[in-house]
């Protein structure tokens, strides 16, 4: 039985630490989203609270942790509402984490969302959900699983229809898996995607900013002790030979174009794909 009271732990930790950048950036006048049920994660798990400003003793790392999940976030809210006005109207988040999208963006009528999690996770997210009065703007359907095991049936059995075009978002997932399960977890969605299907995720490239500053922190060691490496190759050459076209996004180039600073030159960034027939 998973205790509703509990604080994830463990890799489930890490979606506090993204929500609580969310609550931050919520905060600025010139926010690039607006998180609102982002502060509430926060609070129910007894971190301190948010503040907008940057200090100058705030250490170079976070800040461009901060700045990197910010910037992965608005990139990420703009594609899945593209793909949906496209007429990808079927969503799955696998590792959903404190993701309040299904709450917080403007979906087109029909839109059909899934957010896939550890029970932990799920059961602390509700909860706080529930306590907020939070209503989906979409139909919402929670699925608690582990990414590593046959999630696919799962997926199904809640009502996923695979003959639909879908929009993939998995954000902050594949560092924390291994090569082997990070490939299982892509196969499985290429074996539910319908051609014209998109899928997008974050994976670390070695020698980008934010992966060194991270592996160089003693601080960050934590959060990077958990990392696994994710698919053990290139995401675009593994895309390109399983059925996808795929397309890099620099993170640098994003920021520029969403007005903030960015580590000019870095290789950083987030990847997207497009499922071909056959
Ligand atoms: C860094 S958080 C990202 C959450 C969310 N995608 C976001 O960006 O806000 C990583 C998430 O991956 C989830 N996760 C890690 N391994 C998992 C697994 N094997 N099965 C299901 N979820 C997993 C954790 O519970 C956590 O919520």
């Amino acid at each position: 039985m998973t205790d509703r009271r509990a604080v994830p732990t463990g890799v489930g930790r890490t979606a506090l630490g993204v929500a609580a950048a969310r609550a931050r950036e919520s905060l600025r006048p010139d926010r690039l989203f607006d998180d609102r049920y982002a502060a509430a994660f926060v609070a129910a798990a007894g971190w301190p609270e948010q503040r907008p400003e940057e200090r100058s003793d705030d250490p170079p790392e976070g800040q461009a942790m901060f700045h990197h999940l910010v910037i992965r976030t608005r990139f990420f809210d703009d594609l899945l509402l593209a793909a949906a006005a496209d007429g990808c109207l079927q969503v799955v988040l696998p590792a959903a984490g404190l993701d309040t999208r299904a709450f917080r963006l403007p979906w087109p009528d029909g839109t059909v969302l899934y957010e896939i999690d550890l029970p932990e996770m799920l059961a602390f997210k509700e909860r706080v959900l529930a306590d907020q009065q939070a209503r989906p703007v979409c139909r919402r359907t929670v699925l608690p699983a582990d990414l590593r095991e046959g999630w696919g049936d799962q997926l199904v059995a809640a009502g996923f229809d695979p003959g639909a075009r879908t929009v993939w978002l998995a954000e902050g997932l594949l560092i924390y898996l291994s090569a082997s399960e990070a490939a299982d977890l892509l196969t499985a969605v290429g074996a539910l995607s319908a051609p014209g299907s998109r899928l997008s995720f974050t994976h670390p490239v070695p020698d980008s900013a934010v992966v060194r500053r991270t592996l160089a922190t003693p601080s960050m060691s934590g959060l990077a002790a958990l990392w696994q490496g994710g698919l053990g190759e290139d995401p675009s050459d593994w895309l390109a030979g399983h059925g996808w076209q795929p397309e890099f996004h620099n993170r640098s180039a994003l920021a520029a174009a969403y007005g903030r600073p960015g580590s000019s030159g870095s290789r950083g960034g987030f990847y997207s794909a497009v499922r071909l027939p056959g």
